[in-house]
């Protein structure tokens, strides 16, 4: 019998505007291109439940959000999207493409709204069991430009109102995360003009594959 070697799982980091959506699209035509099946996806969201809840967590609004309810929401969605699509997309060995993960969680509920990382590591426990990604495209840009490419693009969510202060403690928790997981992570110069930006992700991606 053939038993199709699980997929890989890739996901896709970085503060607001760095260029998530515009290089994970990319990385999907690169790997495509090399005969993989590639699920593109992203997180909040990824099922039609989950995407409400995505539209739930993004909608500006007058009521204040508590952090834990933010933060159950993240992960009612994430135990969803791994459920219904990226396990058994995984399984069948297709590759998985994710716009933010769990890495998000700890730097925007973490680092952002400043929780401890206890429950947060609790929960990845509880939703992931074991799961997590197999590399990690950390897209680093000084918070101003991000936020101004944002700005350009369209209409803040309500992640994007936050202020200054706000995501640049979200891009020092990505990079702590990253100091603390190397084999995992790789860091990309966001900054550069687009063809710049995706030699780099090129170059990383030609080495993960080989060692596939
Ligand atoms: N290297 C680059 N140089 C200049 N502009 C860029 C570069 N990369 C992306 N952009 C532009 O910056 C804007 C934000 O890019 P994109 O939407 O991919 O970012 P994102 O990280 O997905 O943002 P968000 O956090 O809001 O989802 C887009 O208008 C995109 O065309
Ligand atoms: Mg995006």
């Amino acid at each position: 019998m053939n038993i199709p070697r699980p997929g890989r799982f890739i996901t896709v980091e970085g503060t607001e505007g760095v260029g998530k959506s515009t290089n994970i699209a990319f990385v999907q035509q690169w790997l495509t291109e090399q005969g993989i099946e590639v699920v593109l996806t992203r997180e909040p969201g990824g099922t039609p439940l989950a995407e409400e809840l995505r539209s739930l967590l993004l909608a500006p609004r007058d009521e204040a959000v508590c952090n834990t309810a933010e933060l159950l929401l993240m992960f009612a969605a994430r135990a969803q999207h791994l459920s219904q699509k990226i396990r058994p997309a995984l399984a069948r060995g297709a590759w998985v493409l994710c716009d933010r993960f769990t890495d998000a969680t700890f730097a925007y509920q973490g680092g952002g709204r400043g929780l401890d990382t206890t429950p947060i590591e609790t929960l990845e426990q509880l939703v992931q069991q074991g799961l997590s990604p197999d590399m990690t495209l950390l897209l680093d840009l000084p918070v101003e430009t991000g936020m101004a490419r944002a700005n350009a693009r369209s209409a803040p969510d309500r992640f994007e109102q936050e202020k200054l202060q706000f995501f640049s403690r979200v891009r020092a928790a990505y990079h702590q995360r990253a100091e603390a997981d190397p084999q995992r992570f790789r860091i990309i110069d966001a900054a550069p003009a687009l063809p710049q930006v995706q030699q780099q992700i090129t170059t990383v991606l030609a080495d993960f594959l080989e060692a596939c």
